[in-house]
């Protein structure tokens, strides 16, 4: 018996099957996604990124950040993120692909040897943090295993009597006569992580059930409107972030 054309047939079929379900039924449920306006505030979520954050992004890139750190939380079920903190929309509710709308190409990261920093921007909203930990991340951090980026800032040598600059670090062992300023990447970098914040409170993430509460005593529609449009009561502003 010829198996031929049934082996051809059963091949063919594997395959067409993957690429429905692998390639067509994704791009199907994932390229109408487009930015929501936020009722509260009448902003876009996500919006494009300023010009100094998306150069800052290049340099994320460029420096291979996402080697050690994932911008995507995961659900409750799949691992501690939420519990950790690092979700936003009050701290319980996971990535989904509206954040990455913007994102070109998206840094999922492949490892945690660090913290997720999808919501660093909510979690660490202090740019002079972030350069210092830049700098000597054990200088803030005691005991980190995250490389310094000295190579990012610049050592400046002070005019007889000049006081060091506005932007100078406040770190210590710098010699005396000399002062340690960011240089332009390191300032777009952290223009990018500011930058990184994924708090809006979308259809497809049903806020946590203390903002229901609280929104719908003031914002009518409860949740569960058009699937277009965000409900209104849940698409608060950040108020229920945790301040850390
Ligand atoms: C070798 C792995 C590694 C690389 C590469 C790395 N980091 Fe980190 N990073 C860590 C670890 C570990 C921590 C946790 C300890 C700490 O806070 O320093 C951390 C912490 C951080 C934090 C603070 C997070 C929080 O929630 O407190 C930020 C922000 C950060 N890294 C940014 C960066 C940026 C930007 C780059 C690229 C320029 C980078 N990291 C590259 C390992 C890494």
């Amino acid at each position: 018996m010829n198996l031929g054309p049934l082996v051809f047939l059963g091949t063919f079929f594997a395959l067409a099957t993957s690429w429905l379900g692998f390639v067509l039924v994704p791009q199907l449920q994932l390229c109408r996604q487009q930015p929501v306006e936020i009722d509260a505030t009448g902003q876009l979520y996500p919006s494009d990124p300023s010009g100094i954050a998306k150069q800052g992004e290049e340099v994320y890139r460029a420096n291979g950040c996402y080697y050690c750190h994932s911008q995507q939380v995961r659900p409750k079920g799949f691992g501690s993120d939420v519990e950790r903190g690092w979700g936003g929309r009050g701290g319980k509710v996971q990535s989904v692909a509206q954040d990455y709308l913007y994102a070109r190409p998206v840094m999922f990261g492949s490892q945690r040897i660090g913290p997720d920093l999808t919501n660093i921007g909510l979690r660490k909203p202090d740019a002079a943090w972030q350069l210092k930990h830049l700098y000597d991340p054990q200088s803030v951090t005691p005991k980190s295993v995250m490389p310094p980026y000295r190579y990012l800032f610049e050592k400046r040598k002070l005019k007889l009597g000049q006081k060091p600059s506005e932007e100078a670090l406040q770190v210590a062992n710098v010699p005396a006569g000399y002062e340690i300023v960011p240089k332009e990447e390191a300032k777009t970098l952290v223009a990018y992580l500011m930058n990184l914040h994924s708090d809006a409170i979308l259809f497809e993430t049903p806020p946590p059930t203390n903002a229901v509460a609280a929104a719908s005593s003031t914002n009518a529609p409860a949740a569960g409107g058009s699937t277009n449009n965000p409900p209104a009561a849940t698409n608060g502003p950040s108020t229920n972030v945790p301040a850390k």
